[in-house]
Formats: C-alpha cells, structure tokens, sequence
C-alpha cells in the first residue's frame, strides 16, 4: 500500500436485480472516489420466493466471485439475501461484508411513536423472522407486523412501475399495515424504495417510510475508514473520481436500460457473468 494508505481496489456490491442500485446510489454519492463493480443475479431473479439454503448458496457463490475480482469490501445489497446468508457470508469471506436490515430494524425502533412497526419485504425476508428478532431486541414492547409482498420484485423487474397492477398490489400490500395503526413501515426489499413514493401516497404522510440506502453506505465509508482500506481520493496529485462497472447473469442489454432508468446515471457497458462462472468460483 501506498504511503497515503491508498487502496484502490473496487468494492463489490451485489443484489438478485436492479433493487441493489438504491444502494449502490447512495454509496457513488457518498464515496465518489471509489471504484464500484455491481453484480444482479438475474438469471436467478427473483430470491424470494426460493428457499434459505438455495439463496445462501447464491450468496455464497457471489461473495466469492467478488472475492476473486480482488475486491476489498462486500456490500450485500439484498435484504434476502442478507437474511438467509450474512452470517455464513461474515465467515467465509476474507473480506468485510456489509449488509442491509440492521440498520433499518434501528431506524424504525428510533422513528416509531407507537410502537407499531410494519415490514413489506419478500417472503423469504418475512419467513427468516430477522427484522423480527431485531426489532424485539431493541425494544421488547415494540410490536411488527410483517406482509410478504411476492408480486413487487417481478413488477420492478419488469420496468412496470406505474401500472394498475403496481398500484393494486402495493395498495393490497399496505392494507394490513394500516389496519394495524402503523405509524412506521420498513421498506424492508432494495427493490421498494424505487417505489417510494407510492408507498407514500398509500400509507399517507404521517407514516414514516424507513429504508437503509443511506446508512449503508455511511457504515460502508465508515468500515473502509476504520480498517485504513479507503482509496485516498487523488492519483498523481490531483483528485480522482472512481469508476463503476456492471455485471449482470441477465441480459445485459435489458439490465442496462432498466438499471439507467432507476440509477440515473450512465451504465456504460454491462458484462454478462454466467452463473457456471459463479458456481466455479464457488
Ligand atoms: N432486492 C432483493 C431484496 O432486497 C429482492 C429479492 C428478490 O429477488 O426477490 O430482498
């Protein structure tokens, strides 16, 4: 290493789809002289309907990808996946990994009034109880009600945001929420915050809408920081800005345009990973 402690290898960041970008979003802005290399995992999209052992296998396989990529850091932008595999992720890897649902089940103990907690995630998420055990162990007297939302992923994916259906299922998806007197809802999927403000819409604005882009990427700057792993930011003198690349087990072409959509930024080229490549690896 440098004597500035430079590192500059990229960070790895990985999600089923395009939901893991509300992360990666978050973490561009936050540290833009980092270099970033994202992986959907679209051939197996989507994780939630899938059993633990299978999505911790994904996991598994991906993480040591990455690992191999020469990556310094781990984001694991998937609430699924975190849930079925960040234990098993933290030893396997020699790299640190850094997840989702933590930081949203203290957000959500913080923010809540009344005590009454709503989750929307996938139903894997639901079914592992992990934002359940959470919640509980922050504060025993809050309460959650959690609602598997099967049909948003799909309808993301399919670049359908503003249809009928869009809107009949997050109205379905909301209604036991309501029922319960929420007055905090977990978006507790990458995938949803895309939909936020039609959650909002739904839940109306005294509901406040909870998810963990932001404080992700804050514990991913803060990581990178306390390990002396950071990129100091300049190259021969002058300051760098970092690159960003995309792989997808998809269809490039399709990942791209539904990824500049959501991203808003420039993708550039997306390359194609097998998932035989990922197997190998793993
Ligand atoms: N973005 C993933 C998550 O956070 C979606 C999972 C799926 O593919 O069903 O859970």
């Amino acid at each position: 290493m440098s004597p500035n402690r430079a590192d500059p290898r990229a960070i790895g960041v990985f999600d089923s789809g395009v939901g893991g970008l509300t992360v990666l979003h978050e973490c561009l802005v936050t540290m833009p002289h980092e270099d970033f290399v994202y992986l959907g995992d679209h051939a197996r999209l989507p994780y939630g309907p899938r059993g633990r052992d299978e999505v911790r296998r994904f996991a598994h396989e991906i993480g040591v990808y990455l690992e191999r990529q020469g990556v310094k850091m781990v984001v694991v932008a998937c609430n699924t996946a975190t849930a079925a595999a960040l234990p098993d992720l933290q030893e396997e890897l020699g790299v640190p990994v850094v997840s989702v649902i933590v930081p949203e089940a203290h957000a959500a103990v913080q923010a809540t009034r009344n005590r009454q907690i709503g989750l929307l995630a996938t139903e894997l998420t639901v079914a592992t109880g992990r934002y359940e055990n959470l919640v509980r162990t922050l504060d025993a007297g809050a309460h959650l009600t959690s609602v598997a939302c099967p049909k948003l992923v799909p309808l993301i994916e399919a670049g359908d945001t503003f249809s009928d259906a869009m809107l009949a299922a997050v109205r379905e998806y909301a209604a036991p929420l309501k029922q319960a007197g929420c007055d905090t809802v977990i978006l507790g999927c990458t995938h949803f915050p895309l939909l936020r403000p039609v959650f909002q819409r739904a839940f109306g604005r005294d509901v406040t809408l909870v998810f963990s882009a932001d404080e992700t990427a804050r514990e991913v700057a803060e990581t990178l920081a306390r390990k002396g792993i950071e990129n100091s930011g300049f190259e021969n003198g002058a300051e760098r800005e970092g690159t960003y690349r995309f792989l997808t087990t998809g269809e490039p072409e399709l990942f791209r345009s539904l990824g500049e959509r959501f991203l808003q930024l420039p993708l550039g080229d997306v390359e194609r990973v097998t998932v035989a490549e990922l197997e190998a690896a793993a």
